[in-house]
């Protein structure tokens, strides 16, 4: 097959295990397809035991609802959920091949994590970063082996979702890269290399129709005004239920890593940030049977 374009010569890394840092709704999906197709040890860290476990027990679900539809048999099922384990410790990822992190979206917290793993991880490791908005290049920008480290970015929900972003950085070497498209292809997806510029490519271009939305959302608009005139375009998912599957406040860091980068053109909403503040993860609610309406408590918020 022909090479995507960028793909460099150097040979991919073989992965004989994969480190996932982070335990949310983005680690956890990836610990469960990378398990899947590279069929290899998946270690997975949090910081507390608590959100490991919570970690943990999402992928089985997600296992199990494949046995229920036929797609694996309970034993295949239990191989795979046998593939991936958790700690608190990060000294798991000393075996490690490829480490990728989904921790908080802040760049601090990212540095502090990839310093840490630096520390840990054979010096042949891969180092990439599942974020969405900051600065593979700063991220890397203190650490002994900034070469090593790229952007290898996935859409929610990453078992659905077709493409990754690998993002190369002015010092990323030539196997990482060639490594991240290799494993791409083992996962089933379609790599596109982007440059290290805020939210790449694919969330540079939602999140600015989406900062539109909400832009006329503060200005009165309804968000069922919004979402049903928004239906035409043929989106999968109306505007605000993508909001609350990305995770609100997850959409608004995004929203003003653009801004800082951009400029005006990306709007950063007051009504968003309303319910960040209270603790809103949905502007919908349902009732039972099962229209689609905002509570008056929600409504409150935003007024
Ligand atoms: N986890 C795992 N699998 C899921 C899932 C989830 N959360 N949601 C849906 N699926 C699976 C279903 O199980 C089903 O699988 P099957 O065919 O094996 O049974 C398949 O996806 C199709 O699902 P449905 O028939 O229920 O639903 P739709 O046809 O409506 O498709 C969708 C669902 C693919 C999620 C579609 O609505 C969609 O594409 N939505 C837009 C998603 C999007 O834009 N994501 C990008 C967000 S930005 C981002 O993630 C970047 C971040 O960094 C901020």
């Amino acid at each position: 097959a022909k090479k995507p374009a960028g793909v460099p010569e150097a040979a991919p890394k073989p992965i004989g295990q994969v480190g996932v840092v982070g335990a949310g709704l983005m680690a956890s999906q990836l610990a469960l397809v990378f398990a899947q197709h590279l069929q290899v040890p998946v270690v997975l860290t949090d910081i507390e035991q608590q959100r490991v476990d919570k970690g943990l027990s999402y992928i089985e679900q997600q296992v199990s609802k494949q046995v229920d539809k036929g797609r694996m048999t309970a034993e295949q099922g239990q191989a795979l959920t046998g593939l991936i384990s958790g700690s608190t410790d990060k000294s798991v990822y000393a075996e490690a091949d490829f480490v990728i992190e989904a921790v908080f979206e802040e760049i601090s917290v990212k540095k502090q994590v990839f310093a840490e793993l630096e520390e840990i991880i054979s010096p042949e490791a891969i180092l990439a970063t599942n974020t969405s908005s900051l600065s593979v290049t700063e991220m890397a920008a203190d650490l002994k082996h900034p070469e090593r480290v790229i952007g290898f970015h996935f859409f929610n929900p990453v078992a659905v979702m077709p493409l990754v972003e690998i993002a190369r950085t002015p010092q990323t070497a030539q196997t990482p890269i060639a490594t991240a498209f290799d494993l791409a292809a083992t996962l089933r997806k379609t790599p596109v290399l982007t440059k290290d510029s805020t939210a790449f490519v694919v969330n540079r271009v939602l999140l600015r129709m989406m900062a539109e939305i909400q832009k006329a959302f503060d200005d009165g608009t309804d968000a069922a005004v919004a979402d049903e005139a928004l239906k035409p375009l043929g989106l999968p998912m109306s505007p605000f239920d993508l909001l609350a599957m990305v995770g609100i406040p997850v959409a608004q860091h995004v929203t003003e890593s653009l801004r800082s980068s951009f400029g005006e053109r990306f709007y950063v909403s007051k009504n968003l940030q309303a319910l960040i503040d209270a603790g809103v993860t949905k502007i919908w609610s349902t009732d039972d049977s099962g229209n689609k309406y905002i509570s008056q408590s929600t409504q409150q918020l935003m007024e």
